[in-house]
């Protein structure tokens, strides 16, 4: 058996990870370790609770993290603070969480050895033209525009540096927006699905032009694992659909899916410093590691959200009251 800690698996993508791995490797014994911030909830992994070990902590805590990484042969760390509006209200928690903990990770690593992924963001590249073709690379220059990018680029900077200068064995992965079940109600899609599932009016924020490349969380992590497996150490990877679409677009989409009129959503106050288009040329995945997508069709995958939260108000109503407090504050 293979020891594998994964590093957030509380979360939205990690605990999709976790059930993905449970269910389709059984080579893996599978630990997670996670602070349950607001973003995490240990009920996410309840129907694996058996088959995985839980460690409620923090990646910044030395002890926990050394203990952990010196017993675990690959490590997969998806524990970040992951909303840009929260960076954006409070970038500090960002700071830490994201560059203290990944910093603190590596220091583990470079003492025990293992294997690394570190899971990071399309946003480190800042953004692209509204109109236009063109797509990030794995070349692209980092330019992150809010306090979250910014420090998911730091974390990235790190995971190269270690693994130059300490020959830490690291691989990178940049994905693009994800989707899909126990996503939290704070992001875009969960947040106009819930809201009208509680008879609330969706919010879009500015004229909602930007474009956003939208990819089902299980593709993600089918990705992570073929570069597990068969990723190059020291390479960067940039995963993405390829299917972009403006957050008017989504939106209009969710109301039709919903069975409501087009334009019933309310206009809100734009996100400062709003990224216009993320888009990521996931040539080197595809060719390299032969990863393909499998949801297809957004519309479909759509569908299937919504049904899951509508039959999972267990898990996303408790979140609910307390995210649109921390909206009305920003006013959006
Ligand atoms: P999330 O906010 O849903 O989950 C983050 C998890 O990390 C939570 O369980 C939280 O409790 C845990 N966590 C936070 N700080 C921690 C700390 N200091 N110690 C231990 N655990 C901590 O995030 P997500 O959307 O699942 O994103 C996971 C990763 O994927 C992040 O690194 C994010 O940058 C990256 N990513 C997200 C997307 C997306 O669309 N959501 C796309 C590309 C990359
Ligand atoms: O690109 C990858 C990134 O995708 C990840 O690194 C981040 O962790 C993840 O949160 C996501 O970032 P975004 O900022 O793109 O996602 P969010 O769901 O917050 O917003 C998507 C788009 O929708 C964005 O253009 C802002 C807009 N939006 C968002 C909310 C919450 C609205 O119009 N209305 C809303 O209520």
């Amino acid at each position: 058996m293979t020891r594998m800690l994964v590093t957030g698996g509380a979360g939205f993508i990690g605990a999709n990870f976790v059930h993905h791995t449970v269910e389709n490797h059984p080579e893996y014994e599978v630990c997670v370790l996670d602070a349950l911030t607001y973003a995490g909830d240990r009920n996410t992994l309840s129907s694996v609770a058996d088959q995985v070990e839980f460690v409620h902590g923090d990646i910044c805590d030395t002890e926990v993290v050394d203990r952990l990484v010196e017993r675990a042969d690959v490590i997969v760390h998806f524990a970040a603070e992951s909303h840009v509006d929260n960076s954006l209200h409070n970038p500090e928690p960002f700071i830490r969480s994201n560059i203290i903990g990944t910093f603190t990770l590596l220091e583990a690593l470079r003492k025990h050895g293992g294997r690394f992924h570190h899971i990071s963001t399309d946003e480190v590249f800042g953004d692209l033209p509204l109109q236009g073709t063109e797509k990030f690379t794995e070349e692209t220059p980092y330019d992150p525009s809010s306090p979250y990018s910014a420090s998911k680029a730091g974390s990235d900077m790190l995971v190269r540096a270690w693994a130059r200068s300490f020959g830490v064995a690291a691989t990178i992965s940049n994905c693009a927006n994800n989707y899909g079940s126990f996503q939290h109600v704070e992001k875009f899609i969960p947040r106009q699905i819930t809201n009208l599932l509680g008879d609330a009016r969706p919010k879009l924020y500015g004229a909602g032009e930007n474009v956003r490349e939208w990819t089902h969380v299980d593709d993600h992590n089918a990705a992570v694992h073929l570069i597990l497996s068969q990723g190059k150490l020291g390479e960067t990877y940039l995963i993405g659909s390829g299917d972009e679409r403006s957050n008017k677009e989504i939106m209009e989409l969710l109301l039709g899916l919903m069975g409501l009129e087009p334009d019933a959503y309310d206009h809100v106050s734009d996100r400062p410093g709003h990224d216009l288009r993320y888009s990521n040329d996931s040539t080197k995945i595809r060719t390299e590691l032969g990863w393909q997508p499998i949801y297809g069709d957004l519309r479909e995958g759509l569908a299937a959200t919504i049904e899951w939260y509508r039959e999972n108000g267990w898990w996303w109503q408790p979140q609910k009251a307390a995210t649109e407090a921390k909206y009305q504050v920003l006013g959006r």
